[in-house]
């Protein structure tokens, strides 16, 4: 069967592909020590599981949900916005539940891409969003993020650029894959960027809570509203990766925009992961900050491990991974990363998966042990 030609350069996501690999590798024996994947592997909290219990128990609560998410959860999503973020958002017309905020990028670029409208996405940055402009029929216009620049987009040469073509620019700060923190310069810079040029600004923020005390959010700058949408998740602030549960926010316009789209496209989220989600919002910083005393246990003993590959990594990174630069001797991380599987049995994600600009770099996930960590260091060292 002639498969159609929006997949044409979108190939199988990477680690679909790679955990194939290593399953094979597992079964034949070699117990693959797997630092590559962002899933955390801590559990939600234990009253976010009960009430999911609890919920599904009941006879009444089995049917189709609304397109527009439960109230509850809705409500649950503005309270948390208030708490954490500083930022109002009305829970009626201003915040949209998501099957994950992965199927948000999608639906952003179904609502608003024709064929041909530029999108600038960050290199290196999430495949995600290069794929879903792909496959809406859009057109990727790479910004280039760099060490020397902190990371962030080199407003001059964007500039520079010819914008006319251009609708939207996904952001996403904390970055992943380099674990780089946004400040409110850049937060204004993008917003004033976004208004100027008429482009609609999606700044994608699951990583906030993690090894970050001062969580942000874009919608914070004056009158972002106009030009900001915002995608959040549960995956990794709440260990909820699997639940699938994420949120869009922004103004009441776009938001029954990318309804329009999404309401085609599923029905609606069953409602006892709803309400569960909705608990897991009234968290307070005391389960965020048990959470991230185990990732800063975990992210020194990284930290130990990358010296020993003898990478360069800057300790001021937030998010679920440290992103460090290879040492010479190695093409490129995807050279490193293989031969680390093929020596020691540990798989760590090559940077370039990412883009061009992360070919120097390797990522390392904190969703690991303690055990498994020290485990990867004795092979190394062995
Ligand atoms: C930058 C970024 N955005 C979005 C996602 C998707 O998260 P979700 O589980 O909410 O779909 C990920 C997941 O790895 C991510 O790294």
């Amino acid at each position: 069967m002639e498969i159609a030609n929006r997949l044409e350069g979108i190939g199988e996501y990477y680690f679909s592909k790679k955990l194939r690999e290593i399953d094979e590798l597992n079964k034949a024996g070699k117990h693959i020590i797997n630092l590559g994947i962002g899933s955390p592997d801590l559990p939600p909290h234990p009253d976010v599981i009960k009430i999911l219990l609890e919920e599904s128990i009941k006879p009444n609560v089995h049917s189709y949900q609304s397109y527009k998410g439960s109230p509850v959860l809705r409500k649950a999503m503005a309270d948390w916005y208030k708490r954490y973020y500083k930022v109002e958002l009305n829970p009626d017309t201003e915040i949209l539940p998501l099957i994950g905020s992965k199927e948000g990028i999608m639906h952003i670029c179904m609502t608003y891409l024709n064929k041909g409208d530029e999108v600038l996405v960050p290199n290196p940055g999430y495949p995600t969003y290069r794929s879903a402009v792909i496959l809406a029929g859009g057109k990727c216009v790479e910004y280039k993020l760099r060490e020397k620049n902190n990371y962030e987009p080199d407003f001059d040469k964007l500039e520079q650029k010819k914008l006319k073509k251009v609708k939207m620019m996904f952001v996403n700060y904390p970055q992943m894959p380099t674990g780089q923190l946004p400040t409110k310069q850049l937060f204004e810079k993008l917003v004033a960027f976004g208004k100027e040029h008429n482009i609609l600004i999606i700044h994608d923020n699951p990583y906030s809570f993690i090894l970050n005390e001062h969580p942000e959010s874009l919608l914070c700058m004056e009158g972002a509203k106009d030009c900001v949408m915002e995608l959040n998740s549960l995956s990794k602030s709440h260990n909820m990766a699997g639940w699938r549960v994420g949120m869009l926010c922004g103004a009441k316009e776009r938001i029954e925009e990318v309804l329009r789209f999404k309401s085609n496209m599923d029905s609606g989220m069953f409602l006892p992961v709803q309400l569960a989600a909705a608990k897991a919002l009234t968290l307070g910083k005391e389960w965020h900050d048990e959470v991230n005393t185990v990732y800063h246990k975990r992210r020194e003993i990284v930290f130990e491990l990358l010296n020993l590959l003898g990478c360069k990594f800057s300790k001021r990174q937030a998010g679920l991974f440290v992103w460090a630069a290879i040492p010479a001797g190695y093409d490129d991380g995807f050279a490193m990363s293989d031969d680390i599987l093929l020596k020691s049995g540990v798989f760590i994600t090559p940077g370039g998966i990412f883009g061009s600009a992360g070919n120097k770099y390797i990522r390392v996930s904190l969703c690991s042990t303690i055990e498994n960590f020290e485990e990867a260091i004795r092979r190394i060292k062995n």
